[in-house]
């Protein structure tokens, strides 16, 4: 089967602003592409929801990704809107998944106690939204990958 299909989301005031200042994102990138996933799209929005929405919703409706992931904007911060930007174009809950970032990540910090993950699929297309800081980022997604658990389910999917 081919490489899964990737599009990340920074989703981030700052870095909307400055690009440079987006470190989340090209680490999911290099983590990816090195466990052989194709990253086609990064963007970088705000933490504005319409705007979150949108860009997911279009990735979406293309279909040509597998996997959409989104860094950023799940806590409690008042301009953190991720989950209920996501939350209404989920098909189908992978509330599985959500269970298993936030166990696996209660073991690093109780502060991910914190974070607010939405893990579904719209169409064929997975949806998960990650935390915004790298070190996060990494353990979120070694959660996902490690013993196959996203690959076995885009193979489902696609
Ligand atoms: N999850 C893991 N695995 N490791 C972490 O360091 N940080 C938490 C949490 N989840 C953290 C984590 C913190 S401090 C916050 S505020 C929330 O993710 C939300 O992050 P976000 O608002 O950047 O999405």
């Amino acid at each position: 089967m081919s490489a899964p299909r990737v599009a990340v989301l920074t989703v981030s005031d700052t870095a909307s602003a400055d690009a440079s200042a987006d470190r989340s994102g090209p680490i999911i990138r290099d983590i990816l592409s090195e466990r052989g996933y194709e990253c086609k799209y990064h963007l970088i929005v705000p933490d504005d929801e319409a705007a979150i929405r949108h860009t997911v919703q279009t990735w979406c409706d293309q279909d040509d990704v597998d996997w959409v992931i989104t860094t950023g904007g799940t806590g409690f911060g008042v301009r953190d809107r991720t989950p209920e930007a996501i939350r209404p174009l989920i098909e189908r809950d992978a509330s599985g998944l959500v269970h298993l970032l936030l166990a696996a990540s209660l073991q690093y910090t109780p502060l991910a106690a914190l974070s607010r993950p939405v893990a579904g699929t719209a169409k064929n297309t997975l949806i998960i939204t990650l935390p915004g800081s790298v070190k996060a980022v990494k353990e979120n997604l070694a959660a996902l990958l490690n013993g196959g658990v996203v690959d076995h389910a885009l193979d489902l999917i696609r």
